[in-house]
């Protein structure tokens, strides 16, 4: 029987710090043949592993139509980033999944699409963000909403160029330093009625207070409970629906039921958000 936890060989093949506490790394699969095997979702993640050092979940956030590689932004937050921090190009790391539910695409074909995030939530984005950019011809009006606590923060800075030739992106911090020329104050404040068409699919995924605010502020200019999308984040361990550890009330799992799940699905649940 195969081992549902054996690590997938991958290489990491390009390193770049995205700011001091994020770096992008893109990976490839060592192996030719499970890498052509190997498709992903949007929303989707894959746990990473460095023996010692333990495992833990990531969100992919690169294009699923690109085939030979993928990227993982990540935060220095503890022992396993800490070390993968200290690796070099050419370094093999594990890696298991592709694990989620992941988004439909259907649910967005011909509607307008409005993505809300904050911090180290705009990575697990990119998927759409940069599909949407190879392919405009599959998508329709994509509104970008990004808030971060002061502009140092900002993810992804190089790519906005490139991806407001098909995308609005709108930005705000906390702090502005001297050089900050756009908006201040959190990304709720930048949904407004002239901006936001009710009839958009609006997919959230940030720090939990900030779910909170942006869906009713989402629900207030009239988008449905079964239209916003919310990523959730929990402990996890074994990624596929066994160990317990991000079970929710009411018997779904975020590992196996999510991490995307629509606020219909789960306004009533204790704790969900
Ligand atoms: C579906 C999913 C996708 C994710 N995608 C990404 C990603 O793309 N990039 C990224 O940088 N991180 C992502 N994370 C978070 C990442 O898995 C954790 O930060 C992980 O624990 C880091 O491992 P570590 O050993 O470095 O830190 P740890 O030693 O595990 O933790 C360091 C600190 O962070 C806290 N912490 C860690 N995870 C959580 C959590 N889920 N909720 C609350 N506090 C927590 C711990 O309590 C501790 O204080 C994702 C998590 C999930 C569930
Ligand atoms: S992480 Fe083990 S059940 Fe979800």
């Amino acid at each position: 029987m195969k081992n549902q936890y054996e690590p997938i060989q991958t290489e990491i093949v390009k390193i770049e710090e995205l700011s001091p506490i994020n770096k992008l790394f893109t990976l490839r699969i060592k192996n030719e043949q499970t890498q052509n095997a190997f498709k992903f979702r949007h929303g989707q993640f894959f746990i990473l592993s460095v023996p010692g050092f333990g495992e833990a979940p990531f969100g992919f956030c690169s294009s699923p139509t690109i085939k030979e590689t993928f990227q993982v932004s990540v935060d220095k937050r503890g022992s396993l980033t800490t070390k993968l921090f200290e690796f070099k190009v050419g370094a093999d790391i594990g890696i298991r999944g592709p694990y989620g539910n992941g988004f439909d695409r259907k649910k967005i074909k011909n509607r307008n699409l409005v993505l809300v995030a904050g911090g180290c939530g705009l990575s697990p984005l990119r998927t759409i963000i940069q599909d949407a950019n190879l392919h405009p011809e599959n998508f329709q009006n994509i509104q970008i909403f990004y808030g971060c606590r002061n502009s140092e923060l900002l993810a992804f800075k190089k790519d906005y160029t490139d991806w407001s030739k098909n995308i609005e992106i709108n930005l705000t911090v906390d702090t502005p330093d001297k050089k900050w020329k756009n908006n201040v104050g959190v990304v709720t404040n930048l949904l407004t009625l002239e901006k936001i068409k009710s009839d958009s699919v609006a997919i959230l995924v940030g720090p939990p207070i900030m779910y909170k605010f942006v869906i009713q502020k989402l629900v207030e200019l009239g988008l449905s409970d079964e239209d916003i999308y919310v990523s959730l984040e929990r402990r996890m361990h074994c990624g596929i629906g066994i160990c317990q550890h991000c079970a929710l009330v009411g018997g779904k799992y975020v590992c196996t039921d999510g991490p995307l799940f629509s606020y219909a699905e789960i306004k009533d649940t204790p704790e969900g958000i």
